[in-house]
């Protein structure tokens, strides 16, 4: 009896022992996938490391090809596009004007009252989302959609404002892709950007196409400004400062815009303007250069994307990628780690269903359990129950996303400004005005803070202090609006 119990403990503490050494491997396995995951995050961030002598190696290299981009015509993969306009607003504009702002997945139809220096006394706005398959479709189904809503637009304020009928509208028609311009409300579409994929209207002349739209709509309008919206909200932030010399956005897609002086153009050809300025659009966003710090995951996005090898600046900077880039480093650790446990998330295979609004939300939780980062987990990629320790990775993981858009996109200011001149303090007290807009700048305030920071930080603290950021709001619509009001007939 007392055999057998001995043999019972006997026999017990052997499972006792066996179910130990289980548990041991089982932490052992764990800490190894933690590690491993850990291993993967610390590659990603060494990789992703914008070290300031890095930044000005961006910004000198990116300054080289805006020198190249106007000296000829493809000169480099930066287009350094002339844009006709050689005179910003002034202040002066008066008169009821129309924009077309179109540039991503929405576009926005405004109506703009300015008053002269009373500045702008109304302004209507009109917000549509564009289906997703006429991102895909054809020129024309793409156009009649939106000369349709604008006839919805103008038939609207017709009825609210009981105007007589204006005898002719004049639109700004804001294009936010690389367009050749012939003129200043004539132009043609190089390729598209931003997973476009409207074949034949590449080529095309966007005016001709959108005239024609307008025409079977029956509505009444003349595009008087065909402008880029680095363009427009370079307008719109000169508008109302004069000092303000650069347009720049950081939205779904990234560009910016700025006055070159003429005789500075190689390319251009034609009469030297009165001003003695061309505003250059530069489609920044095709910027490509060895000291980019390019992932594997950068890289293995490109290819995937409708565009392999084109705006590679803007895949490692913009609101379009940086959410996606996020995803694939999340899924190889949830490959490669079991970072979300054993099973590998099958959401987490989707391409891009993890946007950027949802990474900012996740990048800013002050939460201390962060609560906001267990809810986009669960909501977008149906991942629940996350330990804190991998909230926390994951905002990391953010964090190094945004830091190296943000501050390679303030590489970019910088490139420009020592382009200008501008890198230095300036004589006097006018400080030169960066005007910015788009859903990145304005809404990811860590991405905004970490931009403005590093150009003062690649500035240094005297020309820092000579420079200003101005939040352009709706810039690329009524900045159009107000070239169309410069050149109305
Ligand atoms: C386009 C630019 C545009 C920028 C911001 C880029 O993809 O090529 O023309 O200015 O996005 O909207």
């Amino acid at each position: 009896m007392r055999k057998a119990v001995v043999g019972a403990a006997v026999v017990g503490t052997a499972a006792v022992v066996g179910v130990a050494a289980l548990v041991v491997r089982q932490r052992m396995k764990r800490c190894g996938k933690w590690a491993r995951a850990m291993a993967l995050l610390k590659e990603f961030e060494e990789k992703c490391a914008t070290p300031e002598a890095k930044l000005k190696q961006v910004a000198d290299a990116l300054t080289v090809e805006m020198h190249a981009g106007l000296a000829s015509e493809g000169g480099s993969k930066l287009k350094m596009l002339i844009s006709f306009i050689a005179n910003l607003p002034t202040g002066d504009e008066d008169g009821i004007f129309y924009a077309l702002d179109l540039g991503g997945t929405n576009f926005r139809v405004l109506r703009v009252q300015l008053r002269g220096r009373g500045g702008v006394v109304h302004q209507e706005i009109a917000e549509v989302s564009i289906p997703p398959a006429l991102t895909g479709g054809t020129s024309d189904e793409l156009f009649d959609y939106i000369a349709e809503k604008l006839a919805n637009f103008v038939a609207e304020e017709e009825r609210l404002f009981h105007q007589p009928p204006v005898k002719q509208r004049e639109l700004g028609f804001t294009f936010s892709f690389p367009v050749m311009q012939t003129s200043i409300n004539s132009g043609t579409l190089i390729r598209w950007t931003k997973g476009f994929a409207i074949n034949d209207a590449v080529g095309q002349d966007v005016v001709v196409e959108l005239t024609k739209a307008l025409k079977r709509k029956g509505v009444e309008m003349r595009v008087a400004a065909l402008v880029n919206d680095t363009i427009g909200t370079l307008a719109r932030g000169r508008y109302t400062n004069n000092n303000v010399y650069l347009g720049v956005i950081l939205g779904t897609g990234t560009n910016a815009a700025y006055v070159e002086c003429a005789q500075a153009i190689p390319k251009w050809h034609g009469p030297l303007p009165k001003s003695g300025e061309m505003v250059i659009n530069m489609e920044w966003g095709n910027f490509r250069s060895s000291h980019l710090p390019i992932t594997e995951y950068d890289h293995a996005l490109d290819v995937g994307s409708v565009n392999p090898g084109e705006q590679i600046f803007e895949k490692l900077t913009s609101g379009m990628y940086l959410g996606e880039v996020l995803r694939r480093v999340l899924l190889r650790m949830a490959t490669e780690a079991s970072f979300f446990g054993d099973e590998v998330p099958s959401k987490l295979k989707d391409p891009f269903i993890l946007s950027t609004p949802d990474m900012s939300a996740m990048h800013q939780d002050t939460s201390s359990d962060l609560r906001e980062v267990d809810n986009k987990l669960r909501t977008v990629l149906e991942i629940r129950n996350t330990p804190l320790k991998t909230r926390r990775v994951v905002v990391e993981l953010c964090n190094i996303v945004a830091t190296r858009g943000a501050r390679l996109a303030a590489a970019g200011i910088l490139g420009i400004l020592k382009k200008m001149g501008r890198d230095t303090p300036q004589e006097g007290d006018r400080k030169t005005g960066i005007a910015i807009d788009g859903g990145l700048y304005e809404h990811y305030t860590e991405y905004r803070k970490c931009l403005e920071n590093t150009v003062g930080q690649l500035l240094g603290e005297k020309t820092a202090s000579s420079i200003v950021f101005e939040h352009s709001t709706d810039g690329s619509g009524i900045g159009a609006a107000l070239l169309a009001a410069s050149n109305s007939l």
